[in-house]
């Protein structure tokens, strides 16, 4: 079977790895000349992906792999076609206003249609709103003459360790047609070990459980973030407190934290449309986003105040070991310290000091800094895990912004400790 994937990302890439590796022969397509390069010099580009380098590697020597920028081509040859090219939000900001950016998607879907053979499979697995793989992706291919097998199977993996969700979680797949889903099958049966495929009725009930799973974990995290506000005003631990409420079984609370960042969960609740009814999920996106400046209010209290304040911020990337900034919880905190007086810095190991300052930050190259008041942890990255606080001249207070820190060690470090709801 030969397989397309157009867009190499930290996503496709990794699943393109996955189907060589089960001995399919893999074409990835990406419009970044330098990734198609990389990957066809046998070199890994993706930093942090589990098992990632090693499958290259072997793909790379069977030659069951290679990459092209020349996606009509590579569609021509191929028996399936999955497409995992980002949609985002478009650039407006004010609230409600942002809405699906498919930029990238209709240029891909463009190009899948040059080279679309009649007995080809295309699948859409990136997250898209309702309807976008009958409605957009299949009204443009069948614009340029094609009669349909199409289906939908959003990725529903982690960066970090793709290969074990891909063999952990069900596959859900929802297929305009029975060719389709027969299709589909065949195909995810030889690529995946996925403990099951899970069919569902059709290309619109694929696409919203993904929105559906990610707007729970957004709306849940969004009452956990509530519910410690409410614990720091009453004087209770919350982490304590969720451990015990999540020992009865229908409770399943998530943590709270400085925020949720990364371009899924902050963008698909602006997936639903404006009609459809549901208050919460925008509700929870805004509580999510006033969580950086909480956090950053809670230090202010702790140290009477921020004016002229050096506050280090640890951890650019939106989660740890995962080189991705997109809504990073970071950028409200370093906004919340600079409205404040204070003087925020950033260290990531993940990032350049160049990276981080093109996106207005001031790196710290190497810990510990120089003089700091205060530290903000934003994503604990395995490599801060020997971190010593008593080495940081002149910091007072650590606010754990991920609740994720060893309370005791930190005080014993002669540092302040505060955490989101404790
Ligand atoms: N990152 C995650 O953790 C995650 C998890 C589950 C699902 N997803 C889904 O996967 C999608 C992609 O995520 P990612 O992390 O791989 O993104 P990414 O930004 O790492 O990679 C996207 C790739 O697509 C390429 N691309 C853009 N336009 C293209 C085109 N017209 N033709 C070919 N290639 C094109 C880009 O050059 C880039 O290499 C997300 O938008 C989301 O829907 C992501």
């Amino acid at each position: 079977m030969n397989v397309a994937v157009i867009g190499l990302g930290k996503i496709g890439l990794t699943l393109a790895a996955q189907y060589a590796s089960r001995g399919l022969s893999v074409i990835g397509c990406d419009i970044n000349a330098a990734l198609v390069e990389s990957v066809n010099n046998g070199q890994c580009p993706v930093d942090g992906e589990e098992d990632l380098a090693e499958r290259l590697t072997t793909a790379f020597r069977d030659q069951r792999l290679t990459a092209t920028t020349d996606t009509a081509a590579a569609v021509a040859t191929s028996d399936v076609v999955v497409i995992i090219v980002p949609v985002g939000l478009t650039g407006d900001q004010t609230p409600g206003g942002q809405m699906p950016d498919f930029t990238h998607l209709d240029a891909a879907v463009a190009d899948v249609a040059r080279g679309l053979r009649l007995d080809t499979l295309v699948v859409v697995e990136t997250t898209v709103p309702v309807g976008t793989t009958r409605g957009r992706v299949g009204a443009a291919l069948a614009n340029a003459g094609h009669p349909l097998l199409l289906a939908a199977s959003p990725e529903r993996v982690s960066s970090g360790h793709i290969f074990r969700d891909l063999r952990t979680y069900p596959k859900v797949i929802g297929a305009i047609d029975e060719a389709s889903w027969t299709k589909a099958e065949a195909f995810y049966s030889a690529a995946l070990e996925a403990p099951r495929l899970l069919r569902v009725h059709d290309p619109e009930t694929a696409e919203f459980s993904k929105l559906a799973e990610g707007i729970y974990r957004d709306v849940n995290i969004a009452l956990a973030g509530e519910l410690a506000r409410y614990a720091d005003a009453a004087g209770v631990d919350i982490t304590e407190a969720i451990d015990a409420a999540n020992s009865q079984p229908y409770s399943h609370l998530h943590q709270p934290g400085v925020g949720v960042g990364g371009h899924c969960l902050p963008v698909y609740p602006h997936f639903l449309p404006g009609d459809s009814g549901a208050r919460l999920p925008l509700a929870a996106r805004k509580i999510n986003d006033g969580m950086a400046a909480y956090g950053v209010s809670k230090l202010e209290q702790a140290l009477g105040s921020l004016k002229g304040a050096t506050v280090l911020v640890l951890g650019l990337a939106y989660r740890p070991n995962v080189k991705e900034a997109s809504y990073s919880s970071a950028l409200l905190i370093d906004q919340a310290l600079r409205s404040r007086g204070a003087t925020p810095l950033v260290h990531d190991p993940l990032y350049s000091d160049d990276e981080l300052a093109a996106l207005g930050l001031d790196p710290v190259a190497a810990l510990p800094p120089g003089h700091t008041d205060a530290v903000i942890v934003q994503a604990w990255h395995d490599a801060y895990a020997d971190l010593d606080f008593a080495a940081f001249t002149g910091c007072k207070v650590v606010l754990d912004g991920r609740n994720t820190l060893d309370r005791a060690r930190v005080e014993a470090a002669g540092v302040r400790y505060l955490g989101i709801g404790r």
